[in-house]
């Protein structure tokens, strides 16, 4: 199943880069149809959704990273850190233009991140909100 949903995303993904829209658009419209092709009730990203699933603290991760801010921190637009001390560029759009426009490069965080901070993978509706929510700060 990850590796259909997966192949769905790069598929579409595909297709959109065919249409010649900024990479980070691309990504984003290649989560909501994924999202869409496993939910037919799927109505769209949210940036509302994906505020909560970046300030939530959630079980089933790791201790010391309960929340997408333990690291990212609390303010989008500041500087983060690892639980090793490195330094995190911000997350927010407005103050990174150049990020979420490598597919490769947002797959690869996702995954490593959900992990540590939910014990599982995102779906895509949950990286599709995540993403609407940083391109709004
Ligand atoms: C344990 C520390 C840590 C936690 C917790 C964490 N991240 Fe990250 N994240 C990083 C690091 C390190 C990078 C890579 C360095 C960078 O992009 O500046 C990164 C990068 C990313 C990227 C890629 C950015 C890009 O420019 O393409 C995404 C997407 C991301 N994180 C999402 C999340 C989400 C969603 C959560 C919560 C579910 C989360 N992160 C929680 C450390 C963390």
């Amino acid at each position: 199943m990850q590796t259909l949903s997966r192949f769905m995303f790069l598929a579409a993904l595909t297709v959109m880069s065919v249409a010649q829209a900024a990479p980070r658009d691309d990504i984003l419209a290649a989560y909501a149809a994924q999202a869409k092709a496993g939910d037919a009730a799927f109505a769209g990203v949210s940036a509302v959704r994906g505020e909560a699933l970046h300030r939530d603290r959630h079980a089933g991760g790791k201790a010391d990273s309960p929340s997408c801010t333990s690291c990212h921190g609390e303010n989008t637009r500041a500087a983060g850190r690892t639980p090793v001390g490195k330094t995190i560029d911000p997350v927010a759009v407005s103050v990174a233009p150049t990020r979420y426009t490598d597919a490769a490069k947002v797959e690869k965080w996702f995954r490593r991140n959900c992990r540590e901070v939910l014990g599982r993978e995102c779906s895509a509706r949950e990286k599709g909100d995540w993403l609407a929510f940083m391109i709004t700060q």
